[in-house]
């Protein structure tokens, strides 16, 4: 594996670890593997999502063993003063993995405060490396990303989730939902909100909505589209924290404030 040399050592150490987290579930996609239930039927964990969670642990511990960790399924690893927080995603679209689906990725960011340094997402079956840091530019493997040029609603390709946890969260995702389809633009569901942010920040998608992503599923991808000259807000227009759930819109910037309009 040929790691290229980023600006910061974050990055470098965050793209190993992504790779190490990838051959896991390369390996492991479509094979017969351990599922068990969280919260509810389709709230799932495998045993991939917790082996490349502890082996993107293992692997960044190694180089900073000062510094804390939110990831999904280990929650909070709190290290006193530490400088750095990393948030980690191993499997986004576990669902997907596990119904042998092919769309997946891992999503690890290297926070300090509230901003973030350094965002990866990987998708390990094309091989698809999403870098981003803090002022130097977002990246698929090595080339530079720019958010699309599309500026009329009516030519954009939006990406969103459904929500299956609570009623009243699925009745909000109906509404904002049936207003952007009464647009009468194509919609896509990836299954992963990571990799439907990368795509966004990556030109493929012109838009992305999800309501309550948590902050694993997005801390990487909000670098990626910002370093790549779009925006990521609330629904209400207001900035987001890397560590807070939150009701997430992505877009290229030009199309944000039309569909804000929609999100009310
Ligand atoms: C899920 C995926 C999905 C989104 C869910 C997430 P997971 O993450 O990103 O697209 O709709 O809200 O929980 O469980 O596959 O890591
Ligand atoms: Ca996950
Ligand atoms: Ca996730």
């Amino acid at each position: 594996m040929e790691v290229p040399s980023y600006n910061y050592d974050l990055t470098n150490v965050a793209v190993q670890a992504a790779h190490k987290a990838g051959d896991l579930l390369r390996r492991g996609f479509g094979s017969h593997f351990d599922i068990s239930k969280k919260s509810n039927t389709f709230d799932i964990v495998t045993e991939f999502d917790k082996a490349a969670e502890l082996a993107v642990i293992s692997h960044i511990t190694k180089f900073f063993p000062s510094h804390a960790f939110l990831a999904e399924e280990s929650g909070s690893i709190d290290k006193p003063n530490a400088p750095i927080c990393w948030i980690i995603d191993p499997l986004d679209g576990t669902l997907n993995f596990a119904h042998h689906i092919p769309t997946f990725c891992i999503s690890i960011a290297a926070v300090s405060g509230t901003e973030i340094l350094s965002g990866v997402i990987y998708q390990p079956l094309l091989d698809e490396l999403f870098v981003a840091e803090k002022g130097h530019g977002a990246f698929l493997n090595n080339v530079r990303l720019r958010v699309s040029t599309v500026e009329q609603l009516n030519m954009a390709l939006i990406s969103t989730r459904f929500p299956y946890d609570s009623p009243e969260s699925r009745q909000k995702s109906i509404q904002s939902f049936s207003k952007i389809l009464s647009i009468g633009n194509p919609i896509r569901i990836t299954g992963s909100a990571a990799l439907s942010l990368a795509y966004v920040a990556s030109g493929r998608f012109d838009a992305y909505w999800g309501l309550d992503l948590s902050p694993w599923d997005f801390a990487a991808g909000k670098l990626l589209i910002e370093e790549a000259g779009g925006t990521i807000t609330s629904y209400n227009g207001e900035n987001i924290f890397p560590l807070k759930n939150c009701n997430t819109l992505a877009t290229n910037t030009a199309l944000h404030a039309a569909i804000l309009s929609y999100m009310k």
